[in-house]
């Protein structure tokens, strides 16, 4: 299995008092998670608001390190990986967020961004080499070459959204994690960049957590969805089956208040 998470736990001590701290409770974000997710899958994860969905993907990506539990990537575990042997890893995890143009720095120009991005993975790159690397990735993401050297402030918001992709792209990841990556987005430029990921998951094969609290959204793009509640998984199925077929009452709960839009593939 490509990413497996057995027992994944992540609690939050929570303390009171100015002098002398106490520990009063713990705020069980991820609480006893098992997932596996196949190398070119999309798993959907959703979830109300504060249920952990967030922390889940940074413990994965071992930002936040677990309270218990084991996390593999790859045949590695990386749980039990000490924090420098994580560091080099770092490159494998790609995140693209809910807001580009925050995520961006607004002075610098794509070229930089993606040479930046290249980089990481790929820290001798230099020249040519790294042109035609920049180049490739800026088609990929649907982007002209000739915007090469523009700053993100003179893009729309669909195209910042694009270049954002291309830079989680560039360190050529294993695992991208999508955290609200359309909700900023008007509905229209939503079903494109929804589009370009799946069509970079059919070229790429990508691997792809797809965090969204717009269902419509996460059944149009997911082959599977995960519910996530309370910081426990109390639901995971292929995304139309899960759609026609809720089990859990609380999942039923969340399909409830889906208003019924439905995403078509641009034309
Ligand atoms: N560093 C932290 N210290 C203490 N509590 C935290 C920390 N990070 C998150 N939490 C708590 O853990 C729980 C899960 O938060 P998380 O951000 O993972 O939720 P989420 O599902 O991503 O929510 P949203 O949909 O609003 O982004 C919340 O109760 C949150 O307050
Ligand atoms: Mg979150």
């Amino acid at each position: 299995m490509f990413l497996k998470l057995e027992n994944l736990k992540v609690h939050f001590p929570v303390s009171s008092g100015f002098l002398f701290k106490k520990e009063l409770d713990v705020i069980k974000a991820v609480d006893g998670v098992d997932l596996e997710i196949q190398k070119g899958e999309i798993l959907g994860l959703v979830g109300e608001s504060g249920c952990g969905k967030s922390t889940l993907s940074r413990s994965i990506m071992q930002l936040i390190r677990s309270t218990g539990g084991k996390v593999f990537l790859d045949g590695e575990e990386l749980s039990a990986l000490s924090a420098s042997e994580i560091r080099p890893r770092r490159v494998d995890f790609q995140m693209i967020f809910q807001d580009p143009y925050a995520s961006l720095n607004p002075r610098m120009t794509i070229f930089s961004t993606l040479t930046e991005a290249i980089r990481t993975r790929h820290p001798g790159a230099q020249g040519n080499d790294l042109n035609q690397r920049i180049k490739e990735l800026m088609l990929r993401v649907g982007l002209e070459p000739r915007y090469i050297r523009k700053y993100p402030h003179e893009f729309s918001g669909g195209q910042r959204q694009r270049i954002a992709i291309a830079r989680a792209l560039a360190p050529e990841p294993k695992l991208i994690i999508a955290d609200e990556p359309v909700s900023a987005l008007d509905v229209s430029i939503q079903s494109q960049i929804l589009n370009l990921l799946k069509t970079l998951r059919q070229d790429l094969n990508l691997t792809m957590i797809f965090i969204s609290h717009d269902l419509s959204v996460v059944r149009y793009i997911s082959d599977r969805i995960a519910v996530m509640h309370e910081g426990k998984l109390v639901e995971i199925g292929e995304a139309n089956h899960l759609f026609e077929n809720p089990q859990h009452p609380y999942t039923r709960k969340l399909l409830a208040a889906v208003p019924r839009i439905c995403l078509q593939p641009a034309s």
